[in-house]
């Protein structure tokens, strides 16, 4: 059986099984491209003064660790339901010395532990095709983020076009293979599946739209491999 068949989605048991090689696999896999990504998933915030900045399914920081060092007074929580992977995030933040501006806590994204519009931002980095309920995560990201505020998800996707085929023949052959050969954990087959099972990139903005967030930026980053989607919270309290 493989883990993705053992644990249960969204649990984060998975990622607690990979958690060890989690940054490595990920830099090899994504041939260093995942940093540039993130890069782009922060800019988009539209960060101002004194942000208060939620990363849900933080997983090993690198989101909540970034934002920490390109924003000087941003306050950053993450949230992830693996304690192993907090764990290492941990360490890198203690590395970084950024313990005391980045909090770290377990929690599920689908029912996250703060009040309405505690934050001036949410993020979500390659973490919301892990998770059952997808609009449920969408809703509450919403619902934590101030009118106005920026809600950002970062996903894998399905590469097209002609390069794009030699990209799909990496993401679905050599990265389970390479995840499993460093990692030995089989959740890297789970990894082709999930992104073939996420929906194309209009009906994601669709999902938004239904959770009342308006999309105001969506972009494919390397012919398609992933995908940034930055929508706004309205100001207006009806639309809420
Ligand atoms: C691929 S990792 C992404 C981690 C990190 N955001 C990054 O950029 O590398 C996916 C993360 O989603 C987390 N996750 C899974 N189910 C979740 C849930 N219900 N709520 C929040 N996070 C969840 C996993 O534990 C894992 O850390």
């Amino acid at each position: 059986m493989s883990t993705a068949t053992a644990v249960r989605p969204g649990s984060g048991a998975m990622f607690d099984a990979i958690a060890e090689r989690y940054d490595l696999v990920n830099r090899i896999a994504s041939l260093g491209l995942d940093r540039s990504w993130r890069r782009a998933a922060i800019q988009a915030l539209a960060l101002g003064t004194g942000a208060r900045v939620l990363d849900v399914a933080t997983g090993t920081a690198d989101v909540a660790i970034a934002i920490a060092r390109r924003y000087a007074d941003a306050r950053v929580v993450g949230i992830d339901p693996s304690v192993r992977m907090l764990e290492r995030g941990a360490r890198k933040l203690h590395r970084a010395g950024l313990d005391g501006r980045v909090e770290l806590l377990p929690g599920d994204a689908m029912a996250l532990p703060f009040d309405a519009e505690s934050f001036d931002a949410a993020i979500c980095a390659f973490g919301i095709r892990n998770v059952p309920d997808r609009e449920a995560v969408l809703r509450e990201m919403r619902r934590v983020t101030r009118r106005g505020g920026r809600v950002v998800v970062l996903e894998l996707g399905e590469p097209r076009g002609a390069l794009g085929r030699i990209a799909r023949l990496h993401v679905h052959h050599v990265v389970p293979w390479l995840g499993a050969w460093l990692s030995s954990a089989p959740a890297y087959r789970y990894l082709s599946r999930s992104i073939a099972a996420f929906p194309p990139p209009e009906r994601f903005a669709e999902q938004m739209r239904a959770v009342g967030l308006v999309p105001v930026h969506i972009r494919s980053l390397t012919f398609g491999a992933a995908w940034l989607f930055a929508a706004e919270c309205p100001l207006d309290v009806a639309a809420r």
